[in-house]
């Protein structure tokens, strides 16, 4: 037994040390394997990767690129998964060789598309413990920029959604920016539409107010766009399709289990640049799926479910429960400190009561056709749903990634990555729930709904870590002997392991010549707060959708070797092909080389 297991009983790990390298490093006794990568075979009939020669074709058959949430959902027979990867955007000038950002190629854009959405993969165990990812033509699916999507919910069919070639406004073709997600008790994927301002183009040509008023709250361009879609395709210019805008930007639903079925955007849970959504149950069996806007000073969202969850996944109850998410309630977050504001001078230093905690209320935003916000319709609330917020007194949060309901405790935890941005001129200032100016590390938060229910409207908070060097006065770490945590910064996607303890992938840009990692902590006990570092990612890479399972666990490296300067003829990353190769996005597996549980047991 190492000294942790002396220490504790339990089998753990000893922490990795910071890395700069263009390589993953594991604990030791521990070993790491690539599952799936950029360009890999999904489909059947795809070819094999080549990155001199890529094309529309082989893309739509191919795992995309930059994959973010990874969900594992457990088919019946014993070992066998479907991994659906989230592909959240592409970096052209690194994608292709020679791509010409003036006038991008058609079949460049048209490659992009299929390379963007959602790869369903069939995995499973070998013999030997590890993972294989399995080309299958029963399973598998790419879902692309053009893969028809049903939308849902309240707004379904708004005058705001039509568009000339959808003039009922429920039909839309494809998901963008998809960026983190959850899997629901049902066995549906759940999976946040972010970034989706980027590739539109002209906002300054749209004429009705109010739509250039929500294209403006939520930071469309006004002239060409980045990416140069709209030479391609004209909803992409919003000057001939203005309201293309409002199709993007939701939570979508994939049913991994029913390969034919449609995916669904759901209008009940607001439009924002949603980072995800991850579902608790209530005791009463209604469902909560709480939710993040990330971008600076944005809002956390929850939806309460008007139905009630069936037990068991006969197909009964799976069509019931895939209609939960289209009737209910949506709440936006408002944080009180319990300390004076003057209290909080925005150097981290603790408050007077030795914490940055307090209460907190749901606000309620809308319920189906009935809005609560004055001066706005249910429809309105549902597609501008920043402006309503912004409306009832909603408290501005430090970027919300994931927000995560813990599955035995019911207390939800949200990453707060960063806001380089507060407490400067004319912006907000520290409050208990956003304490640093300027906060460049990131902070997490842990909300726990009155009586530990779900549905409630009441809650109270705490911070559970204010990252960044523990050597800082600035930082907390649960109140825990910060010389036995490991350093962390900018908190990103978050998970549980079958013990309890959260899990963080962060996404701090390999600021300080660190790369990016995936950290455990104890939630409970002496060891809350202790945070210790697992992993890291190569250069340039950022480290997302961890999965922890009994006996592995499940990584994305999301671009490796996307650093200023860097191009396809001087790449910055290598990984994880070696030698001259490319840099690709991917997908691995760790475990230990014993094959025995990543933590837990008597050791
Ligand atoms: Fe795509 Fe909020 O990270
Ligand atoms: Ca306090
Ligand atoms: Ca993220
Ligand atoms: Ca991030």
């Amino acid at each position: 037994p190492g000294p942790r297991e002396q220490e504790t009983g339990r089998r753990g790990f000893a922490p990795v040390s910071p890395d700069s390298g263009d390589r993953v490093t594991v604990p030791e006794g521990f070993t790491h394997e690539l599952l799936i990568g950029w360009g890999d075979a999904v489909l059947p009939g795809a070819p094999p990767f080549d990155f001199d020669r890529q094309s529309e074709a082989a893309q739509a058959r191919q795992f995309g690129v930059n994959n973010d949430y990874c969900a594992l959902v457990p088919l019946r027979a014993a070992g066998q998964w479907l991994m659906v990867s989230n592909h959240e955007y592409a970096t052209e000038p690194l994608m292709f060789p020679d791509w010409n950002p003036e006038v991008p190629a058609e079949a460049h854009v048209r490659t992009t598309w299929m390379a963007y959405g959602l790869s369903v993969v069939l995995v499973e165990q070998r013999g030997d413990g590890g993972l294989r990812a399995r080309v299958d033509g029963r399973w598998n699916r790419r879902i692309t920029l053009l893969s028809p999507f049903e939308v849902r919910g309240p707004a379904a069919g708004s005058p705001l959604l039509r568009t000339s070639v959808d003039p009922a406004g429920t039909r839309v073709l494809g998901t963008m920016a998809n960026c983190s997600g959850g899997i629901t008790p049902w066995g549906t994927v759940l999976s946040g539409e972010e970034n989706v301002h980027m590739p539109f183009a002209h906002a300054d040509k749209v004429a009705d107010p109010l739509v250039r008023e929500g294209l403006r709250r939520y930071g469309f361009a006004e002239g060409p766009s980045l990416r140069g879609w709209e030479a391609h395709d004209t909803r992409f210019d919003l000057g001939r399709e203005p309201h293309e805008a409002h199709r993007f930007g939701w939570i979508v639903e994939l049913d991994p289990l029913e390969p034919d079925s449609v995916p669904v955007k759901h209008t009940a849970l607001g439009r924002f640049k949603h980072e995800g959504a991850n579902v608790s149950t209530a005791p009463d069996g209604r469902v909560v799926a709480y939710m993040g806007d990330d971008e600076r000073f944005e809002y956390i969202y929850k939806f309460v479910s008007d139905g009630r969850v069936r037990p068991g996944d006969d197909p009964a109850a799976r069509r019931h429960n895939k209609r939960l998410l289209d009737s209910g309630t949506l709440y936006v977050a408002r944080f009180d400190g319990d300390d004076a504001a003057e209290e909080i001078d925005g150097s981290g230093r603790l408050p007077a009561d030795g914490a940055f905690d307090g209460t907190g209320r749901w606000i309620p935003l809308a319920h189906n056709d009935r809005s609560f916000v004055p001066g706005m319709s249910a429809a309105e609330v549902y597609i501008f749903t920043r402006i309503a917020a912004d409306r009832v007194g909603a408290t501005p949060m430090d970027r919300p990634e994931d927000v995560q309901p813990h599955p035995v405790t019911r207390r939800v935890y949200a990453s707060l990555t960063n806001n380089d941005q507060r407490g400067a001129p004319g912006l907000p200032a520290p409050d208990e729930a956003n304490p640093r100016s300027g906060n460049r590390d990131g902070h997490v938060l842990e909300l726990c709904e009155r009586k530990d229910d779900p549905t409630a409207e009441r809650f109270h908070w705490r911070l559970l870590l204010v990252c960044g060097d523990p050597e800082s006065p600035g930082t907390y770490y649960a109140g825990i002997d910060k010389a036995r945590v490991s350093a962390i910064s900018s908190p990103d996607n978050l998970a549980f392991d079958e013990h309890g303890n959260l899990w963080i992938a962060t996404d701090a840009g390999g600021r300080g010549g660190r790369n990016d990692g995936l950290y455990m902590v104890p939630l409970d006990g002496p060891e809350r707060g202790q945070v210790q570092r697992f992993l890291t990612v190569p250069t340039g890479a950022e480290c997302c959708g961890p999965v922890i399972g009994p006996d592995f666990v499940l990584v994305s490296v999301q671009h490796p070797g996307e650093l200023p300067g860097a191009s396809p003829q001087q790449p910055a990353s290598h990984w994880p092909d070696g030698g001259s190769a490319q840099p690709r996005a991917s997908i691995i597996v760790v475990r230990r080389k014993d094959g025995g549980p990543i933590l837990g047991g008597d050791g």
